[in-house]
């Protein structure tokens, strides 16, 4: 599969079409299913005068609106140095979005400093803070020495609802060794939202995944629950175990973990949470 038939929810728009997803057409009737969600298709995105900030970074505004806090209370319980002060936060992939706004307001009253690393087109798109905000333009990790060299080592590093876009197009295993590279000791590293079809398919072959896709779809129909095939270019159970794995190869922690259950997304994603001793 091609990273075009991937869309931010990181479903597969043949899902959609079974009527298990949201629609994923924008105001404007651009179809996010059918945009091509790489580094350089967000960077088109991000250009597009015709979206809101939420179709900008790839999501239908059904997906993110409103969910903001949720989000950012939930990011904060597995990354506590964002309620503490004086940290070095590295924010990988922010978008232009509701998140990072709250990410830099968060960071300007705690004094914390923030690193963020997206496209130049992403990133003008959000304020520049005295003090507080340092933008790194440039796609992760082929930047990463840049970025050493400019943030030392982090206290924290986010990177929430990314790593799908850089599974299909890089390589996941050199992208998690260079964020374990950049954490401090005693710091920590989230890699959140990632979609699972493992946990997708798990969910929707239960009775609570089949009751919440007829009601979801109005219908009487059946969830699309497909076995022993192959799937390129998703990420499931086997992808999680193997960056685990990896991760504490390296030296850390690694734990994946469920999202809060009033996130937009918590049936089908997880967080993986790598923490350095
Ligand atoms: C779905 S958006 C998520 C934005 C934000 N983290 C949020 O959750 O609101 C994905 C973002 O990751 C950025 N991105 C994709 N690949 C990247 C990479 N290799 N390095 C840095 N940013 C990347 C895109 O430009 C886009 O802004």
């Amino acid at each position: 599969m091609s990273s075009s038939s991937l869309n931010a929810a990181g479903d597969d728009p043949s899902a959609s079409q079974s009527g298990s997803l949201e629609r994923l057409r924008t105001e404007r009737d651009v179809d996010l299913a059918k945009v091509d969600l790489t580094f350089e298709g967000f960077r088109a995105l991000a250009q597009n005068p015709h979206l809101t900030a939420n179709e900008r970074i790839g999501f239908p505004e059904t997906y993110r609106n409103g969910f903001e806090e949720a989000i950012l209370r939930d990011i904060a319980a597995k990354l506590p140095a964002l309620l503490g002060t004086n940290a070095t936060i590295v924010d990988i992939g922010p978008g232009c979005a509701g998140l990072p706004h709250r990410l830099i307001d968060l960071c300007r009253e705690r004094n914390h400093r923030l690193f963020l690393v997206d496209s130049a087109e992403m990133l003008a798109q959000l304020p520049d803070v005295a003090d507080v905000t340092v933008k790194i333009p440039g796609a992760f990790p082929a930047i990463r020495d840049s970025i050493r060299d400019t943030v030392g080592r982090a206290d924290v590093v986010l990177c929430y609802s990314v790593f799908h876009y850089v599974y299909v197009e890089g390589n996941p295993f050199t992208f998690l060794d260079s964020i374990v590279e950049l954490l401090a000791d005693g710091g920590r590293a989230l890699i959140g939202d990632i979609p699972n079809i493992s946990k997708r398919r798990r969910f929707f072959a239960s009775e609570t995944g089949r009751r919440f896709h007829k009601a979801f779809t109005r219908t009487e129909t059946e969830p699309d629950v497909q076995y022993n095939e192959p799937n390129p270019g998703k990420i499931d159970d086997a992808v999680l175990m193997g960056l685990i794995q990896r991760a504490q190869a390296a030296g850390a922690d690694a734990y994946l973990m469920p999202q809060a259950p009033d996130l937009p997304m918590a049936n089908r994603r997880e967080d993986l949470l790598i923490m350095k001793a």
